[in-house]
């Protein structure tokens, strides 16, 4: 009967042994809270969709993204959307099914994310918005969105403006090329513009089309509207990148960028404050494409359960011809 006893006991300890292991692990493995690619080396995946490869600006943001992530030993799956919303919408859907830890991602254009978005929800995956926002109604689809305010960049760029041309007597003509249509940038830099512009009755936008951010969609544009309106002034482009195609056009129409046609821009990269050094652009207003560590701090929140802001604004500034010269030696990006 003792032995018995013996036997019994140890049989019921190696029981309690066995499911607390077995406990530790289907902990280890899935995490009910926060979604369930935590592995057992504790490691977190962040699959990240990425608008495209459009500008300097993008190109420097992805580095960023890849550079934080591998510092901060964060596992990051990257896909390159190419400029399409279909694409970031199949990859956000891979990496749901990947079961990733936390999902990010900045989306080509403001419309169409709550399906998606929602799937991130029920499945438990947190969703970070980095750069670009969404117009879902409810915020509870993301925990947090990263990024500029780009109302207050077209606004800084408007304003700029009208400081400028206050002794003006006679109309001045603005073309202005657009970002991507639907995008958030290209919306809220057009909206802040026009809202600045309103306090001159001189300055009037007499053509505005979309760039695509890219400079070859700048280029082409600009030389419409050079074939088109015998008299411009002033270019106002939603990027660096559109601003640097328009320049080939301008100068290839006998024109002498940043004299006879005022240019203004956003982003601030190297080739955008290079031709502000060089009196071509006439004044940028700054979008930070630094967002990777901030994103990777937020990641690892968000995975722990602790509460985030809902919106973290970058801090960002702007420049003109002389504080371009001062600032390009140390330009990052
Ligand atoms: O969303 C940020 C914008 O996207 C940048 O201003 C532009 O260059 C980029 O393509």
């Amino acid at each position: 009967m003792r032995k018995m006893r013996t036997h019994s006991a140890s049989w019921r300890a190696a029981a309690v042994v066995a499911s607390v292991l077995l406990v530790g692990s289907i902990a280890a493995c899935g995490n009910s809270d926060t979604g369930g690619g935590t592995k057992d080396d504790g490691k977190i995946t962040m699959g990240f969709s990425q608008v495209g490869a459009e500008s300097g600006w993008r190109t420097a943001n992805t580095t960023s993204i890849k550079d934080a992530a591998s510092t901060a030993g964060i596992e990051l799956k990257f896909d390159d959307a190419q400029q399409k919303q279909e694409n970031q919408i199949k990859a956000i859907r891979n990496y749901i099914q990947q079961k990733v830890d936390v999902i990010a991602f900045s989306p080509v254009v403001e419309s169409g994310w709550d399906t998606v978005l929602k799937e991130a929800k029920d499945a438990k995956i947190p969703v970070i918005l980095t750069d670009r926002s969404v117009d879902s109604a409810d915020k509870t689809l993301y925990k947090t969105f990263l990024g500029s305010d780009f109302v207050k960049e077209g606004k800084l760029a408007g304003e700029w403006l009208v400081e400028q041309k206050k002794t003006a007597s006679g109309p001045v003509n603005i073309v202005e090329l657009q970002g991507t249509t639907g995008a958030a940038p290209a919306n809220d830099r057009k909206k802040g513009f026009a809202e600045a512009i309103a306090a001159n009755p001189n300055l009037k936008v007499i053509a505005s089309q979309t760039g695509d951010f890219t400079r070859a969609g700048g280029k082409q544009v600009m030389e419409q509207f050079l074939k088109a309106n015998p008299k411009i002034d002033v270019l106002f482009a939603h990027n660096d990148d559109m601003g640097l195609g328009a320049l080939e056009a301008i100068t290839a129409a006998g024109k002498v960028p940043g004299k006879d046609i005022t240019i203004i821009t956003v982003d601030a990269v190297k080739d955008g404050m290079q031709a502000l050094a060089d009196g071509k652009f006439n004044f940028i207003a700054e979008c930070s494409p630094l967002l990777g560590p901030q994103l990777m701090d937020l990641a690892k929140k968000v995975h722990a359960g602790e509460t985030v802001p809902a919106r973290i604004e970058t801090e960002e500034t702007t420049f003109t011809s002389e504080q371009a010269k001062e600032a390009l030696p140390n330009r990052k990006y």
